[in-house]
């Protein structure tokens, strides 16, 4: 059998890992400035990390739930204390795209309706709903295309009162801050009038923090950053830094019913182990507060390259923007310099998605290798 080859690989091979950086089988060292797409936030292989899920499978790794776990209790009270969204409820399921299809689902449950409000350029996985209110058309099947969402520009709120004012719809979804599309991100206004319209209307608002999520921007939900209160919170990526793993977080407001959600695998107890630890090492090594630090560093230093247009994103989910397309300077990065970054919608744009542990050595690396690359 081969593979479904839906990928376009670069050529390495990754064989370990350790904090920030990535070997591959010549035993080249690569500074990882990408995450594996975001999911790496305690950094690679973190001995605490090892040990819990370690001495977890030691014990049970998997059981359904149909059995009490404690572990997604003790999982839901730390994330609930972190984040400082004690008022929520958790459910737990696999991936981002799972948490969206989920958030979705239960608001449409909620509110009888189908309707979606989305944005452009917006990205919220590949799963029946989640593809749907993605805005890329070439990922949408046939199938996907039943679903009824209105697409509108970020920022402009009259239009968002306009369609909400047709009172069909079962929910607004947007990403604290764009990953895929490039790095956009609403305005605090936006954020502010968006909410307070939705809780007029009694629509959830649902806050996509796949990516922006888990201290990526510098405090635990980009959402922070605009002092609201969504109704539903998805997340996923560097819950559980790399184990598979997604929640929805709900608001205290909506109650559950047996069977109105469910997953065989989600919340299993390898599962809850990893994203414990990451918790708890989050805390210890105080990363939200590291993340800060570097990226104040990181917009001091970068003004030094020049050709860069302008800096997208907050934290340690950035956005280098330049006047050409940066695919070949990826690429040079990756095989002269041995740095990954990531590419996005947006062909100009260098994407930053580092594990939070990074450091501003690191920054000085990668400061270097782009005026080396640019200033010749
Ligand atoms: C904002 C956002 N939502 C949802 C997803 C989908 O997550 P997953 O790939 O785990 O299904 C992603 C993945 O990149 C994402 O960036």
């Amino acid at each position: 059998m081969e593979l479904f080859k839906v990928y376009p690989l670069y050529n390495i091979t990754p064989v370990k890992a350790k904090g920030v950086y990535v070997w591959d089988e010549s035993n080249t060292k690569y500074l990882d400035l990408y995450g594996g797409h975001g999911v790496i936030s305690i950094g690679h292989s973190h001995p605490r990390y090892i040990k819990s899920l370690s001495e977890q499978l030691s014990k049970i790794g998997f059981y359904s739930n149909a059995v009490q776990n404690p572990l997604q209790q003790t999982l839901a009270k730390k994330l609930g204390k972190l984040s400082s969204c004690e008022d929520y409820n958790l459910f737990l399921c696999n991936s981002g795209a799972e948490a969206n299809e989920n958030a979705l689902k239960l608001a449409s449950f909620i509110t009888k309706k189908s309707k979606i409000i989305s944005f452009n350029n917006s990205f919220h996985g590949r799963t029946s709903a989640a593809v749907a209110v993605t805005d890329n058309k070439k990922i949408n099947a046939p199938i996907n295309l039943q679903q009824e969402v209105t697409f509108l520009p970020l920022n402009d709120i009259e239009l968002v009162k306009k369609e909400l004012n047709k009172n069909d719809v079962a929910a607004v979804i947007i990403e604290g801050i764009q990953g895929v599309g490039g790095l956009d991100e609403g305005t605090t206004a936006f954020f502010q009038q968006l909410q307070s319209i939705c809780n007029k209307k009694e629509v959830p608002l649902i806050l996509d923090e796949i990516q922006s999520g888990y201290g990526r921007s510098g405090k635990f939900f980009a959402f922070q950053h605009h002092n609201i209160q969504p109704d539903i919170i998805t997340i996923a990526k560097g819950m559980a830094n790399g184990f598979p793993i997604g929640g929805v977080l709900i608001s205290d407001k909506y109650k559950a019913t047996y069977g109105m959600l469910g997953t065989t695998f989600g919340g299993n107890h390898l599962a809850c182990a990893a994203a414990i630890s990451v918790l708890d090492i989050m805390e210890n090594e105080d990363l939200i507060n590291n993340v800060n630090t570097v990226y104040n560093y990181f917009l001091k230093e970068i003004k030094s390259v020049l050709k860069v247009k302008k800096v997208k994103g907050k934290g340690l989910m950035l956005g280098v923007e330049f006047d050409f397309e940066v695919a070949e300077l990826r690429k040079k990065l990756i095989f002269e310099k041995h740095i990954f970054t990531g590419g996005s919608i947006n062909k100009k744009l260098l994407r930053i998605l580092p594990p939070l542990t990074l450091s501003k050595n690191e920054i000085d690396v990668f400061i270097n290798a782009l005026k080396q690359l640019l200033h010749e």
